[in-house]
C-alpha cells in the first residue's frame, strides 16, 4: 500500500536540484511529514558500476550506459530492502532523478523511442507524483559545475543545451505532474515556487 507521495527532481547538471530537494524536505518534516531521500544512479553495485563508466574508468558505449540506468532504477523501484516502492509504505520518497534523466541524457544519444521503451516496466511499476523540473539557463550551469573539480562523462555546454531541450521535449510527450521551475537567481525563491507546487499534494498552501 502506498503511503506517501513519490516527488521526483530533474535539471541539468548544475541546476541545484539537489539542494532544493532537501530544503523542501526539511520543509515537509517540519510539518510532520517523514521523507525518505534518495538518487540516481543509485548507491548500489548497478549505481557503483554506472558512475565507473560515467568518470571514464569503464569504457562502455552509450547503448549499454542506457541499459544500465534503466536496471539501476528498475532495482530501485522493486528492491525489498532499499527500493523505493517498499519506502513509499513507510513515507514519502524525494528522488534526485528517475526516468526522465535517461530521456533526456541517455534518449540524446541513443534512440529515444528505445530509451523509453526499456524504461517502460519502472513506469509502470512507479509513477512519480509530481516532477520538480529546476530550469536552468545552461551557460549557467557550465559555469557552476565548472568549479567543480571532476567532469564527468556529459558534462559540456554541448551536452547540457541537447539535456535541456529533450528534457522540455518528453514533458510535451509525458506532460502529467511535471512542474517546470524557473531557477531563480535567489535560491530561496526557487524553493518558494516548489514548495508551493509541493504543498498541492499534500492539499495545502505552502
Ligand atoms: P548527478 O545527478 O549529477 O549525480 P552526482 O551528483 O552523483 O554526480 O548524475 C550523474 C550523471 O548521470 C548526470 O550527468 C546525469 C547522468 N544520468 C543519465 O545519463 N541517465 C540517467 O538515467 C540518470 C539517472 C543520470
Amino acid at each position: 500500500m502506498r503511503k506517501g507521495k513519490f516527488i521526483v527532481f530533474e535539471g541539468i547538471d548544475g541546476s541545484g536540484k539537489s539542494t532544493q530537494m532537501r530544503q523542501l524536505g526539511k520543509y515537509l518534516e517540519e510539518r510532520g511529514e517523514k521523507c525518505f531521500y534518495t538518487h540516481e544512479p543509485t548507491e548500489s553495485p548497478f549505481g557503483e558500476l554506472l558512475r565507473a563508466c560515467m568518470s571514464g574508468k569503464i569504457d562502455a558505449d552509450e547503448h549499454t550506459i542506457a541499459a544500465l540506468f534503466a536496471a539501476d532504477r528498475l532495482d530501485h523501484v522493486q528492491n525489498p530492502v532499499y527500493g523505493m516502492r517498499a519506502m513509499l509504505e513507510e513515507g514519502n520518497v524525494l528522488c534526485d532523478r528517475y526516468y526522465f534523466s535517461s530521456f533526456a541524457y541517455n534518449g540524446g544519444v541513443v534512440p529515444l523511442d528505445w530509451v523509453i521503451e526499456l524504461n517502460r516496466p519502472a513506469m509502470e511499476l512507479l509513477r512519480p507524483d509530481l516532477v520538480v523540473f529546476i530550469d536552468l539557463d545552461p551557460e549557467e550551469g557550465m559555469r557552476r559545475i565548472s568549479r567543480r573539480t571532476e567532469r564527468e562523462r556529459y558534462e559540456t555546454i554541448e551536452r547540457q543545451r541537447l539535456t535541456r531541450n529533450k528534457y522540455l521535449e518528453v514533458f510535451e510527450k509525458f506532460p502529467e505532474n511535471v512542474a517546470v521551475i524557473k531557477s531563480m537567481p535567489s535560491r530561496e525563491e526557487t524553493q518558494e515556487e516548489i514548495r508551493r507546487v509541493a504543498m498541492e499534494l499534500f492539499g495545502g498552501r505552502a
